[in-house]
């Protein structure tokens, strides 16, 4: 009686394992980035940072890297290796924030869409 019991607890256990491994195990699939439109014109300092200033710097001034605040951030993203504007789709920048990286939260898709046109267009200081 009490090794059936002691069975159905272990294999009870060994079941709820599994199932909360594969819950953590799901990776979601990342989606292709999107293809800037000709002659795009973003702005750093207009349509970057602002972002960054909302939703970032609470975390990033210069404890977690990269700095993120006003002034600093455009080198911190280039002298850190952030951004990457011949590949613009393996800047870590962008695979942090787009689906499945661990700042997506942060972040949302038109946001994320911004940044990638931003390093697309050659990731100026402007
Ligand atoms: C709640 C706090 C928090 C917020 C908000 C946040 N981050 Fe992060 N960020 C972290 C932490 C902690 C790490 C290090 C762990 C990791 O890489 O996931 C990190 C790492 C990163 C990295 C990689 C750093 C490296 O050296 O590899 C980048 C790039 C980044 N964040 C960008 C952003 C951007 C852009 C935003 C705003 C959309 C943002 N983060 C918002 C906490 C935050």
């Amino acid at each position: 009686m009490k090794k059936k019991l002691l069975q159905l607890i272990l294999s009870t256990g060994t079941l709820l394992l599994l199932l909360t491994a594969c819950e953590y195990d799901f990776i979601e699939p990342t989606p292709p980035p999107p293809v800037p439109p000709a002659g795009d014109t973003i702005s750093f300092s207009q349509d970057i940072q602002p972002i960054f200033t909302a939703k970032c710097v609470s975390c990033h001034p210069a404890v977690y890297k990269p700095d993120l605040t006003v002034g600093k951030a455009y080198s911190a993203l280039v002298s850190g290796g952030y951004v990457v504007d011949s590949i613009p789709a393996s800047s870590s920048l962008y695979t942090k924030v787009n689906t499945g990286g661990s700042m997506a939260t942060y972040i949302s898709t038109e946001q994320v869409n911004l940044i990638y046109r931003w390093i697309y267009a050659g990731a100026k200081n402007d």
